[in-house]
């Protein structure tokens, strides 16, 4: 017997072997029809029966029939087993109760200052404003020179910036990104660059070291403060609501000239006074002007052939004044109870 023995005994237990470990009836088949089929595994072993003695061949030819049944049993019940699709039904696997309650999936969301940043770009955007963008890391040319600051104007003081080095800061405002624009075109330019900022501020429920700005500008031939009014209300209706009163008032950028602050009626009292508009019945949105001349010959643009006007908002403030929070730094905190509701 020997060797021939041993090589079907060997062929069924790998049958076996390889069997357990497939689970798709197409796969089981192919399997079989390896051991199984014409040129298969205990045909070819069946050809050597020849070459034992006479004697012991009809012992080993019964073996080898044996065999082969019990290997076409293991696929038969295999397949079968497979072939039931009812999972419950399914050898060894474990009844599954439908009745369980699902599985909660969790989303994540956006910060809500990326929302609003994005409500408000798409505000603009719908205005025919392209979106921009300039570095976190400035330099005192563009922070502060091309804008027209003069050398010993308070915003440059140590006290608001965060300086890197004599000449490299960490950006106050988002008002560079116009003077990187206007350097790399020509206009007409009609931008809107959301991004964040720094100032080295004592922190309080007003104030933090870091925060949000838009700006937004527009140069042409004939861009008119009218122009910039209209935009601007057309901006707050859209995220006030159409019933929001609004106001120009009179202020001071060393980049525009004019300037102006406006205000939007008190969003918590409408008017009338409360501890919101601190008894004023408006609250200050957003700076604004007619970009400077000088500006524009940073820039290398001729003032006698452009006019443009220019904006920027806190959107923190804006989200602030939208939602009704009090503390800027609920913000910064991802207390995930503030965040889940937004
Ligand atoms: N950059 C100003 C600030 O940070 C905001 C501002 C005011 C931007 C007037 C402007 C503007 O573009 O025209 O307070």
């Amino acid at each position: 017997m020997g060797k021939f023995e041993d090589e079907l005994r060997e062929a069924q237990r790998k049958a076996f072997e390889e069997s357990a470990q497939l689970s798709q009836v197409k796969d089981l088949e192919e399997l079989k029809a390896k051991y199984l089929g014409r040129r298969g595994i205990i045909s070819s072993l069946l050809k050597n029966l020849k070459e034992v003695s006479f004697e012991s061949r009809p012992a080993l030819g019964k073996l080898a029939n044996e065999i082969k049944d019990r290997i076409e049993g293991i696929f038969k019940e295999r397949i079968e087993e497979l072939k039931i699709t009812e999972p419950s039904k399914r050898k060894g696997t474990e009844l599954f109760d439908y009745t369980l309650p699902g599985r909660k999936s969790w989303s994540g969301k956006f910060h809500p200052i990326t929302q609003i940043s994005e409500k408000i770009i798409e505000i603009f955007y719908g205005m025919g404003f392209e979106v921009a963008k300039g570095p976190d890391v400035e330099t005192d040319y563009y922070n502060f020179e091309a804008l027209n600051f003069p050398k010993d104007h308070p915003a440059r003081d140590m006290q608001d910036t965060f300086y890197i080095d004599d000449e490299i800061l960490l950006r106050t405002h988002t008002s560079p990104v116009q003077i990187r624009v206007m350097k790399n075109r020509k206009p007409p330019v009609k931008i809107i660059a959301p991004g964040r900022c720094y100032r080295h501020e004592a922190i309080n429920a007003r104030s933090f070291c870091t925060f949000h700005q838009v700006e937004g500008f527009y140069v042409d031939t004939d861009v008119t403060f009218a122009d910039l009014k209209g935009v601007l209300s057309a901006f707050v209706w859209e995220l006030f609501g159409k019933e929001v009163g609004v106001r120009f008032r009179g202020s001071f950028f060393p980049f525009t000239e004019p300037s102006a602050e406006m205000d939007i009626a008190c969003v918590n009292c409408r008017g009338e006074g409360c501890g919101l508009c601190k008894y004023r019945g408006w609250l200050e949105i957003l700076g604004a002007g007619m970009i400077d001349p000088e500006v524009f010959k940073n820039v290398g643009y001729d003032p006698e052939v452009y006019t443009g006007y220019a904006f920027g908002m806190g959107v923190e403030r804006i989200a602030m004044l939208k939602y009704g929070i009090d503390d800027i730094r609920l913000f910064y905190e991802n207390d995930l109870r503030f965040l889940r509701q937004f």
